[in-house]
């Protein structure tokens, strides 16, 4: 109960220190961390990945909260099948489970879902879940929950090359069409601003293949905390620090 107290008193205190009118419009997250927390536990690192869960539907609630409108959550990269079998069947049931558990209450709160990457490897049902999951969606506008599944950065920009080069021989565009603006309105985030603070939790400090056009200006939040400790202070500890930089973008 005091520790409870002590919380929501840092809770408080730290929400007041944020300033709402400068709160990042999109926010990117590196869930990570989630086998390394329960291993440290003497768990199995799924039980890891199902706290992550839970920490994710926490922070979606408070990005809305504060008046973030995206949040583009990296759950699965097109790296991760190196993971063993057991892991990677286990992670894509999860998604199949979760969307069908939480889908109604997404779209109660007028949230809008994509999933990001490369879907064809995926099992069907999954599929299928993910299609009526966002058709579900599709119109609502207080906020955009991306998950990036089986995404990798890199694999995002070649797509985009091949399509470029086939709107060229198909003559739709010269050479000279071709610049950042086409290039970005190719990409999977099209329509969203980029991402003003990618948040990655357990410490490393890498990008590890993620969003690698869209993060180009982003502010970068390294914690130490993983995900499945991260929290609401976690996270308004990130947005303070975000609110402290000073962006430049080159200039002086
Ligand atoms: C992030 O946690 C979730 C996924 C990549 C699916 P990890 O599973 O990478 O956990 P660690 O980094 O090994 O602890
Ligand atoms: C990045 O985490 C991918 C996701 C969080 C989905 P990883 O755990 O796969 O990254 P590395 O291997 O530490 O770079
Ligand atoms: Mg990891």
């Amino acid at each position: 109960m005091r520790s409870q107290n002590i919380s929501t008193k840092e809770n408080s205190k730290l929400s007041s220190e944020i300033d709402k009118l400068r709160v990042p419009k999109h926010i990117a997250i590196i869930m990570d961390g989630n086998g390394r927390w329960a291993i440290k536990k003497g768990f199995p690192r799924t039980f890891g990945h199902n706290k992550g869960v839970s920490v994710l539907k926490e922070i979606i609630k408070v990005s809305k909260d504060i008046g973030c409108k995206t949040l583009t959550a990296y759950a699965f990269s097109t790296e991760n099948w190196s993971r063993p079998a057991k892991e990677v069947d286990f992670l894509i049931d999860l998604f199949e489970k979760v969307i069908n558990k939480e889908i109604e209450q997404i779209h109660k709160n007028l949230i809008r879902i994509n999933f990001i990457g490369d879907l064809t490897p995926f099992p069907e049902g999954l599929k299928l879940i993910i299609n009526s999951a966002e058709s579900l969606t599709k119109n609502n506008k207080d906020f955009t929950l991306n998950i990036c599944i089986n995404y990798g950065g890199r694999q995002e920009i070649v797509k985009v090359a091949k399509k470029i080069a086939l709107m060229y021989f198909a003559g739709e565009i010269k050479p000279d069409d071709i610049n950042e603006q086409l290039f970005q309105s190719e990409l999977l985030l099209k329509g969203s601003n980029d991402p003003e603070l990618l948040i990655r939790t357990s410490g490393e400090k890498r990008i590890s293949n993620f969003l690698l056009w869209q993060l180009a200006y982003s502010e970068i939040y390294v914690t130490d905390v993983m995900w499945p400790d991260f929290d609401k202070i976690e996270f308004f500890k990130a947005i303070i620090d975000y609110q402290s930089r000073d962006r430049r973008f080159g200039g002086i």
